[in-house]
């Protein structure tokens, strides 16, 4: 597999900015030709991992959230997500379903559920103190050019 085209993003952990990079990201993808299912799921898996860093990541703060998207030759789209903030103290609970460390703030815990219904691959690293990378990949349908 190879990498025919990538693109990085940095910008402020403002909430006014998850749309831009999630708008961004999917302008950059059009050159793929999705269908507008997939670019729908991109778009909702990548909202879930921009929210998160900027209310959970960068609770009470303001920090930088960095996005690189890149396109492989075999139409698999690779974002990976990047903040310096909170970091996670235990990955694999923070991914169950219905699990919050925010439930007075009304959030459900079904972000990482979502991520991982609509990307092919979800990966989190994660240190405490020192911030998050959510990895995410998806494979575009071949045929997407003639089935839309
Ligand atoms: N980038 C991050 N930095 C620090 N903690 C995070 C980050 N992303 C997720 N978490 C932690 O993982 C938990 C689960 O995340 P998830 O997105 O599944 O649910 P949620 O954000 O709490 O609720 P929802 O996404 O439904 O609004 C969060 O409550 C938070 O504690
Ligand atoms: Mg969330």
């Amino acid at each position: 597999m190879r990498v025919i085209n990538e693109m990085k993003l940095l910008f402020t952990s403002l909430s006014v900015n998850e749309s831009f990079g999630r708008s961004a990201v999917s302008s950059f993808l059009l050159q793929l030709d999705p269908t507008i299912a997939e670019l729908n799921e991109i778009r909702t898996a990548l909202s879930e991992a921009i929210t998160n860093s900027v209310v959970h990541a960068y609770k009470d703060i303001e920090g930088i959230i960095e996005i690189n998207t890149k396109i492989y030759d075999n139409r698999t789209v690779y974002i990976r997500v990047k903040d310096k903030g909170c970091g996670i103290i235990n990955i694999s609970q923070a991914m169950e379903a219905m699990y919050t460390t925010a439930p007075n703030e009304e959030r459900s815990g079904l972000g990482f559920s979502v991520m991982l219904q609509f990307m092919d691959k979800v990966q989190v690293s994660s240190k405490p103190k020192q911030g998050t990378t959510v990895t995410m990949t998806k494979r575009l349908s071949d045929n997407s050019r003639v089935s839309k």
